[in-house]
């Protein structure tokens, strides 16, 4: 299979788009979804400071190489949850790929800030771990945006992320949330700007792209996932996927395009409701947060100030060009400093990266073209999914694979 933009060998095929990529148009078409994430939903204006919500996972480290590679400025913002055996290698790939920008990384750690972690959290407030979880990092997303003057929260959820939660919603016509599933949630009521701009990109393609990036992240899941029945509504819609190709993507988009209003006169309702917690101000239905009860009944203190610096990002190897939108570019990909580390960067070549199997993990990404990439126009499509991850992102395309120009 060859490339869709420049005929060169393809070293990865999107079944969705019936198209294959060589590495340096593949990282092309990953930032030309972002432009086109970001514009269409209206998510981070120009010169806004945006703090990415990073849990050393592919997705917000990948997410957080593309917005600083696209010029914004934006900081990180990881929460150590005090998972045993998982929270410690997960801050150390966030922080690794932090030193390596020379950018700056908000930290916040339940155990030693707040007193408490995810399984005492849980437990005290008789909830399930993800539960507890969730709760516990939507609190100092927004705490951390509001104290350190951010405009917009960003995180990682990918379209198969929001694919399975829409999936989940509807199955239990969960109206409520659904009003809460789009990319973008205003802010309003003391809440920050929230947005993920990776909605068009599949998680298969999220592995793929920090291969090709050379970054290094945590590929366990977390040990309280288990069970979790977001992981049962991804295999479906997987299942799903693998026989028609792009059905993740049309659902999902779907939804944006003809159902976001749905449960937005609840969300309304509810948010009319709201007023400052008596303790930490943050809105709340009730005298005190869900956040602050549950930090007392696990023994904790939920009073922490985030120790978040006000000031501009730091200076780093940032691309601050402006934002071509549709199109891809034409001229060199910004493809910016590789971590160092263990990941090696690998010689640059100006040449077409070779297909083949690449394995799983934090991999070292080889020789990654950073050479100018061919202009060639890049689907502007509806962009759907694929299932396994690393494991398959960089497969040799199948053989007699059909190619057509979306
Ligand atoms: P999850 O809820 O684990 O699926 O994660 C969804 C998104 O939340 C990720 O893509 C990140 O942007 C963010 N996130 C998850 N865990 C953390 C963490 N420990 N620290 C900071 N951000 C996180
Ligand atoms: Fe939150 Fe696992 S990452 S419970
Ligand atoms: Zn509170």
């Amino acid at each position: 299979m060859k490339c869709r933009s420049c005929r060169e060998p393809a070293v990865i095929e999107l079944r969705r788009h019936n198209a294959g990529f060589c590495a340096p148009c593949f990282l092309t078409y990953c930032r030309n979804q972002v432009v086109r994430a970001v514009e269409e939903h209206k998510m981070i204006a120009r010169g806004e400071r945006v703090l990415v919500a990073v849990s050393g996972g592919k997705d917000s480290l990948a997410l957080w190489d593309l917005l600083l590679d696209l010029g914004y400025q934006a900081d990180g913002l990881y929460i150590g949850l005090g998972i045993g055996g998982y929270s410690e290698p997960s801050g150390e790939y966030t922080r690794s790929f932090a030193e390596a920008r020379g950018v700056t990384l908000v930290e916040v750690d339940l155990p030693g800030d707040f007193g408490y972690d995810i399984r005492s959290g849980a437990a005290a407030d008789h909830r399930v771990p993800c539960s507890a979880c969730g709760l516990s990092k939507r609190h100092i997303f927004d705490r951390a945006a509001v104290e350190g003057g951010y405009d917009v929260v960003a995180t990682g959820h990918n379209l198969d992320d929001e694919a399975a939660v829409l999936f989940g919603n509807l199955l239990h016509w969960d109206v409520a949330y659904l009003a809460r599933q789009r990319p973008v949630l205003p802010e309003r009521d003391g809440f920050p700007r929230k947005v993920k701009p990776l909605v068009r990109l599949a998680e298969r393609e999220m592995a793929a792209y920090c291969v090709l990036r050379g970054i290094d992240y945590q590929v366990e899941e977390c040990p309280m996932s288990a069970g979790n029945r977001h992981l049962g509504y991804k295999d479906a819609l997987n299942a799903v996927e693998e026989r028609s190709p792009g059905t993740k993507a049309a659902f999902y988009h779907g939804f944006l395009e003809h159902g976001a209003n749905l449960g937005a006169e609840i969300g309304e309702r509810e948010r009319e409701g709201l007023r400052p917690c008596s303790n930490c101000g943050a809105p709340t239905v009730g005298e005190i947060c869900a956040f602050c009860k549950l930090v007392r009944r696990a023994g904790g203190n939920p009073n922490r100030r985030i120790p978040v610096s006000a000031g501009p990002v730091s200076a780093g190897p940032v691309s601050a060009g402006p934002v071509s939108a549709g199109p891809v570019s034409t001229g060199p990909v910004p493809a910016g400093p590789v971590p160092a580390g263990p990941v090696s960067a690998g010689p640059v070549s100006a040449g077409p990266v070779s297909a083949g199997p690449v394995s799983a993990g934090p991999v070292s990404a080889g020789p990654v073209s950073a050479g100018p990439v061919p202009a060639g126009p890049v689907s502007a499509g509806p962009v759907p999914a694929d299932a396994a991850l690393a494991d398959a992102a960089l497969a040799t395309p199948a053989p007699g694979a059909k190619e057509t120009a979306k």
